[in-house]
């Protein structure tokens, strides 16, 4: 299927939806501390998606049983929220959310320490962000899509880390997943051309050891194989023909 092309209507959509995310994300951010359930989390972050008068994306899509994401340690992504999962000091957390405005989709994810951290859960943290930031260096109007996965890879790489390759960032607009589907690890293909106005959640996945992963019997919940920590960064993207425009962080 062919990359969408977003008008300069649903670019205003797609940044007011994305806008309204950050806000969420903001707000869940504040909310970690030890002591609070994966399932509070959840909650919270479903009545602030609905306060907005938006829909929660990930509630009920492909039987996803919750609105936000809660991912523990070992967990990479679609950790299913709990009551009785309850953060402790020491736990890193990833909280990937996503929301509906007028038609129009944003997905973003964080890791957080909860309370104080080893300094390896700190620099995996940082690495995992600033590894987003080095792959949309190529996020712009001539790049090619996979010169953003072989940043990201060879980044990660600097710290030894494993970078997940079983799941991807994707385009997104009217839909959550979108063409293309964006690998963050190394390609030997050049990939497509990106133009102005394609919108594109860049999602890295970084585990402390090696990139495999396994599904819980759960059939969501991603884990590390090797046990160790892992980090998780998105946002969604504007491709413009300058600097990317990231719509999912505050105040722009
Ligand atoms: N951010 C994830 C993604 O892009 C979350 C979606 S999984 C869901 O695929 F099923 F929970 F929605
Ligand atoms: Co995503």
């Amino acid at each position: 299927m062919a990359v969408s092309i977003k008008s300069e209507r649903e670019i205003e959509l797609m940044r007011e939806s994305c806008k309204i995310l950050a806000e969420v994300h903001a707000k869940l951010g504040e909310a970690i501390k030890p002591g609070i359930s994966t399932g509070e989390i959840d909650a919270l972050g479903e009545k602030l998606i609905r306060s907005y008068g938006c829909v929660p994306n990930f509630l009920h899509y492909n039987g996803y049983p919750a609105s936000i994401c809660v991912s523990v340690n070992d967990e990479v992504v679609h950790g299913i929220p709990s009551r009785d999962r309850i953060l402790a000091e020491g736990d890193i957390v990833s909280l990937d959310a996503g929301l509906i405005y007028k038609g129009y989709h944003s997905d973003a994810a964080r890791t957080y320490p909860v309370g104080k951290v080893s300094e390896e859960a700190a620099q995996l943290i940082e690495v995992t962000r600033q590894s987003f930031f080095e792959g949309i260096k190529y996020a712009k109007e001539g790049c090619h899509l996979y010169d953003i996965s072989n940043a990201i890879d060879a980044y990660c790489k600097r710290f030894g880390y494993g970078v997940v390759r079983d799941l991807v960032g994707h385009g997104i607009g009217t839909s959550l997943h979108e063409d293309p589907q964006i690998p963050n690890f190394r390609q030997w293909k050049r990939g497509i051309k990106l133009r102005a106005g394609m919108t594109l959640a860049i999602e890295p996945m970084i585990n402390m050891g090696t990139y495999e992963v396994v599904w819980l019997d759960d059939d969501w919940t991603v884990v590390t194989a090797d046990g160790s920590l892992s980090a998780h960064y998105e946002n969604t993207v504007l491709i413009t023909q300058g600097e990317p425009e990231i719509l999912t962080l505050p105040v722009r």
